[in-house]
C-alpha cells in the first residue's frame, strides 16, 4: 500500500518525452525544448507525475542524441540552457518532476575528449579516457578482438595516426561515432560526478542511465568466440555486459545524489536476461530503480504476463526496490503493433487492456509519448527517410527504430498535425493519424487518451494503486485476476472469447479497456478495474 512518506518514484507514472519527436516550437520539423515547455499543460491534464527526457544535449545526432558531444548544454537544434531552465521551472510549478537521460557508456566522436584522443599518440592520457588498443595480426590490421556492435558490424574502428598511417583501434559497442569510455579511469569517474552535479544543481529530479549494464569491461577483453547472442541481452560471464565492477560506479553516484534534498532518483537501463542480476543494481547503496524489460517482452497471454509479473516482484522486493513497468519506449516496436501486427483494431484492444493491467500493478510505470493516443508503429517509412544507425549499419536488413519515433500528431486533419508551425516533420506521419491527434482524442470520452487520463486520475486518488504488493485470485485459463489492498481488483481477459468475471469477485466497475465490459463480463482482450 502507498504510504504518504514513501518517495514519489516508488509509485510514479513517468512519461517519456523523445524531444526530436514531441513538439516543434520553431518550425524546423524537429521537436525542441520550447516545444516540450508549451505542451506541459497537456501532460498535466493527462495526469503524469514526471517526465523523462531522452537526450537533448549538443550532439551530431548520429544516434538521435545518444551520442553526446557536451554533457552540460542543450543542442542548438533543441534550444538553449535558458529554455531548459524555463521548462523545468514550469514543470515544477505544475507538479511534474523532470528526469534527464545520462549517457555514460560512450561519448560522441565530436566530444572534446575524443577529438583530443585522436590528436594524441598511443599511450597518452587523452587516449586513456577511451578504450584504444593495438590491432592483432602482423600489421595490427585485425581488430583487437571479435566484439560486435549492438547496431551491427564489428565493435572496433581503426584510426589514422598523426603520421597518416593506420594505427590503433577504439571500441564502440554502438555506432562508430559513439566511442566507449574507459570506466577504470578516475578522470572519467570524476567527470560524471561533476555532470551529475551540474544537472542536480539545475533542479532535475533524477537520471535515466543509458546502457547502465555496459560501463565496465573485462580488462582482458577476451574474444566472445560465439559464446553469447549478439542482441544486447547480457548473459552471465559476458565480457562487456554486466561486469561486477560496474556496481562501484553506481555506489559512487548514489553518494552524490544522496547529498541532494528531495528524493531524486536513478533509473537504470539494465537489459539483462536474469532478473536477479538486474536486482543487484537496486541494492540500497546503488540505483533506486531499473526498467523491467521482461514485462515488455512478455507475450499477450495470461501465463507469460503472470510469470513475468511474479518474477519481477519477487526479485525486486528481495532488495527492497519497487518494480517499474513499461510497455513501449523509443527502442522497441510500439505495443499496439507488437500485440496486433497489421490488425490495428486487435492491437489497440490489447494495448488498452495491457495498459490498464500495467497501471494496476504495484510499483511505478513508464509511458512512451504517443501511446496515450494509441499510436501504431510506422512500418512503411522509405529507406531514404530512415535515420536510425541500426538501419544504416545493417544495410537495411534491420528496419531499426525510426518507426516508433515519428513526430506526434497534435491537431488538425493533415500532416504535420500541429507538430510545429512549419510544414515538415523529420519523419513523415501517416495520414490515418488524423483520427489519433491529441486534439481529437481529448474531445472524445471513448478515446485511448481518455482511458489513460481516467486511469491516472484513479491512481492518484486510490490508495490501493501504486507501490505495494498484489494477491492473485483464482481465474480461468487465459485470465488474470488480482487484488490490491484496500478494496481493489483488476481482472484481465487475454483470450479471444468473452468470459465471465471469476466466481467470487464482486465489485463496482471503475474502469474498463472496452466500453461494453461490465462488472461481471469481459469481452475478448479486456481489462477491468473494480472496487470491492
Ligand atoms: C539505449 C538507448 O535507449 C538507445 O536509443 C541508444 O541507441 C543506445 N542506448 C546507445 O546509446
Amino acid at each position: 500500500m502507498t504510504t504518504t512518506d514513501a518517495p514519489w518514484w516508488r509509485s510514479a507514472v513517468i512519461y517519456q518525452v523523445y524531444p526530436r519527436s514531441f513538439a516543434d516550437a520553431d518550425g524546423n520539423g524537429i521537436g525542441d525544448v520550447p516545444g516540450i515547455r508549451a505542451k506541459l499543460p497537456y501532460l498535466h491534464r493527462l495526469g503524469v507525475d514526471a517526465v523523462w527526457l531522452s537526450p537533448f544535449y549538443p550532439s551530431p545526432q548520429a544516434d538521435a542524441g545518444y551520442d553526446v558531444a557536451d554533457y552540460r548544454d542543450v543542442e542548438p537544434l533543441f534550444g538553449t540552457l535558458a529554455d531548459f531552465d524555463a521548462m523545468i521551472t514550469d514543470a515544477h510549478e505544475l507538479g511534474i518532476r523532470v528526469i534527464v537521460d545520462l549517457v555514460p557508456n560512450h561519448t560522441s566522436d565530436e566530444h572534446v575528449w575524443f577529438r583530443a584522443a585522436l590528436a594524441a599518440p598511443p599511450g597518452s592520457p587523452e587516449r586513456a579516457r577511451y578504450l584504444f588498443r593495438d590491432g592483432r595480426g602482423p600489421d595490427g590490421n585485425e581488430p583487437p578482438n571479435d566484439w560486435q556492435s549492438v547496431f551491427g558490424g564489428g565493435a572496433w574502428e581503426r584510426v589514422i595516426e598523426a603520421e597518416g598511417q593506420p594505427g590503433q583501434w577504439y571500441l564502440h559497442l554502438f555506432d562508430t561515432r559513439q566511442p566507449d569510455l574507459d570506466w577504470t579511469n578516475p578522470e572519467v569517474i570524476g567527470e560524471f560526478h561533476s555532470v551529475l552535479r551540474f544537472w542536480l544543481d539545475r533542479g532535475v529530479d533524477g537520471f535515466r542511465i543509458d546502457v547502465a549494464h555496459g560501463l565496465a569491461k573485462d580488462p582482458e577483453m577476451p574474444d566472445l568466440d560465439g559464446r553469447f547472442p549478439a542482441d544486447g541481452q547480457a548473459k552471465l560471464g559476458h565480457p562487456h555486459w554486466d561486469q561486477d565492477a560496474v556496481h562501484d560506479v553506481y555506489r559512487g553516484w548514489r553518494r552524490v545524489i544522496d547529498e541532494y534534498p528531495g528524493d531524486r532518483v536513478f533509473v537504470g537501463e539494465v537489459w539483462l536476461e536474469s532478473n536477479e542480476r538486474v536486482a543487484e543494481y537496486l541494492r540500497p547503496d546503488e540505483l533506486h530503480t531499473a526498467f523491467n524489460f521482461h514485462f515488455l517482452r512478455a507475450d499477450w497471454n495470461a501465463e507469460s504476463l503472470r510469470s513475468s509479473i511474479d518474477e519481477s516482484i519477487r526479485t525486486n522486493h528481495h532488495v527492497g526496490a519497487p518494480v517499474t513497468w513499461v510497455l513501449s519506449n523509443h527502442d522497441v516496436i510500439r505495443h499496439v503493433t507488437r500485440y496486433g501486427g497489421d490488425d490495428v483494431a486487435l492491437g489497440t484492444r490489447r494495448a488498452r487492456a495491457a495498459t490498464l493491467l500495467m497501471l494496476a500493478l504495484p510499483g511505478s510505470a513508464y509511458l512512451y509519448q504517443g501511446e496515450e493516443l494509441g499510436l501504431t508503429e510506422v512500418l512503411d517509412l522509405s529507406a531514404d527517410v530512415r535515420q536510425d544507425p541500426v538501419f544504416l549499419r545493417t544495410g537495411g536488413k534491420e528496419l531499426g527504430r525510426d518507426g516508433c519515433r515519428v513526430p506526434l500528431p497534435w491537431s488538425g486533419s493533415a500532416p504535420p498535425f500541429g507538430f510545429g508551425p512549419g510544414p515538415d516533420t523529420w519523419l513523415p506521419q501517416p495520414l490515418f493519424w488524423a483520427s489519433l491527434t491529441a486534439e481529437a482524442e481529448e474531445a472524445d470520452a471513448g478515446s485511448t487518451w481518455s482511458l489513460y487520463r481516467a486511469a491516472l486520475a484513479e491512481r492518484r486518488q486510490n490508495a490501493a494503486l501504486g507501490d505495494g504488493t498484489l494477491e492473485w485470485l483464482d481465474a480461468a485459463a487465459g485470465m488474470l485476476a488480482f487484488q490490491r489492498e484496500p478494496g481493489f481488483v483488476c481482472v484481465v481477459n487475454t483470450t479471444s472469447e468473452t468470459a465471465p468475471v471469476p466466481a467470487g469477485i464482486v465489485g463496482e466497475l471503475v474502469l474498463a479497456s472496452d466500453p461494453t465490459a461490465t462488472a461481471t463480463v469481459l469481452p475478448p482482450d479486456t481489462t477491468i478495474w473494480l472496487t470491492t
